[in-house]
């Protein structure tokens, strides 16, 4: 992005200096600035979804500063302490995912149960990653899925997954479990604990941004459908390039974000703009997350659909 326009961009974002007393002045704000400082700012209970995706314990730079790996110790404490900062703003049936690598997913799976409800641990297996000559190349996630109380939000039917029909099964004539379309055969399963059908942004897509550790958003869509309702308020303490923001408005969600860097402050903008004339969800299409390598299809579907509508118009 060029420095101008950077500049821009950022001047949108917000930073707070007195504690906030009705949290719909921050609705769809990004607010630059730390947020454990700025956390303690905001009203009790107004978030129903917790979305935490927050530096893992390696060495990391972020723009201007760099993350550096800490004993389990001091990462155990500093996860505590953002717990600590965000709790308050919970509602009792939110739900909270917390996003990790499989080192720091020891740290903090282990102290997660002190704070709330573990409900699950999604393994994201997220393709690429770097090779190593003397170790496994490490290639996946963990997201885990917990929740204030026993009382929450799970749209099932919102998170289904459309796989292709390899062995197209019939019972008495009929496909048992599956449908034959013009674009294929497809099966909309149940969502598992274990994705495979995510890859990482890569420099062709459209919600790809300089930030060295950006989430797909069709990872953000899937939390933001299974565990929040239209109108509902997501937060993400640690919002990066802003994709938890975009995915909240393109799928007619609230959202609060805070990110400490200028330039990513900046990109959450510039994609939150780019929203409003594209909402689409690359994976995302015709109500279900489709699995990899079917990009193709899902415009088929598409074309298909956007025919239908036409010739239903024309019969009117
Ligand atoms: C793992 S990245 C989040 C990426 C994000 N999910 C995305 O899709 O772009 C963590 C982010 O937290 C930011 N960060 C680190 N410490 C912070 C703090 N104390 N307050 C606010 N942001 C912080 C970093 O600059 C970084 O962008």
């Amino acid at each position: 992005m060029a420095p101008d326009e950077m500049a821009v961009y950022a001047s949108c974002c917000s930073r707070l200096t007195a504690s906030v007393a009705a949290y719909n002045d921050i609705l769809d704000t990004v607010i630059q600035d730390d947020a454990l400082r700025t956390l303690k700012l905001f009203p009790d209970a107004f978030v129903d979804l917790l979305i935490v995706d927050p530096p893992y314990n390696l060495d990391k730079a972020f723009g201007s500063t760099t993350f550096k790996r800490m004993s389990s110790d001091d990462y155990r404490s500093f996860t505590e302490r953002w717990i600590e900062a965000v709790k308050h703003t919970l509602k009792a049936t939110a739900s909270v995912y917390i996003c990790c690598d499989w080192r720091t997913s020891m740290i903090i799976g282990d102290i997660l149960g002190k704070y709330f409800t573990i409900q699950n641990r999604i393994t994201w297996q997220r393709e690429k990653g770097r090779g190593a000559m003397h170790n496994w190349k490490n290639s996946m996630e963990d997201i885990w899925f917990t929740t204030v109380s026993d009382r929450y939000t799970f749209n099932v039917d919102d998170v289904k997954m459309r796989r292709r029909v390899i062995a197209p099964y019939k019972a008495e004539g009929k496909p048992k479990d599956w449908t034959e379309t013009e674009a294929g055969n497809f099966r909309d399963t149940f969502p598992s604990n274990f994705w495979d059908d995510i890859s990482i942004p890569y420099w062709s897509m459209s919600e790809n941004t300089d930030h060295p550790t950006q989430k797909p958003e069709k990872l953000i869509a899937k939390l933001v459908l299974a565990s929040s309702n239209p109108g509902d308020v997501i937060l993400d303490p640690f919002l990066g390039s802003g994709t938890t923001a975009v995915v909240a408005k393109k799928l007619d969600r609230r959202f609060v974000g805070i990110e400490c860097e200028a330039a990513y402050c900046a990109y959450a903008q510039k994609r939150l703009k780019m929203a409003d004339d594209n909402p689409e969800i690359q994976g995302y299409t015709d109500g279900v997350f489709w699995e990899r390598n079917t990009l193709a299809l899902q415009q088929k579907v598409v074309k298909q659909e956007s025919q239908k509508n036409v010739k239903n118009l024309s019969h009117r």
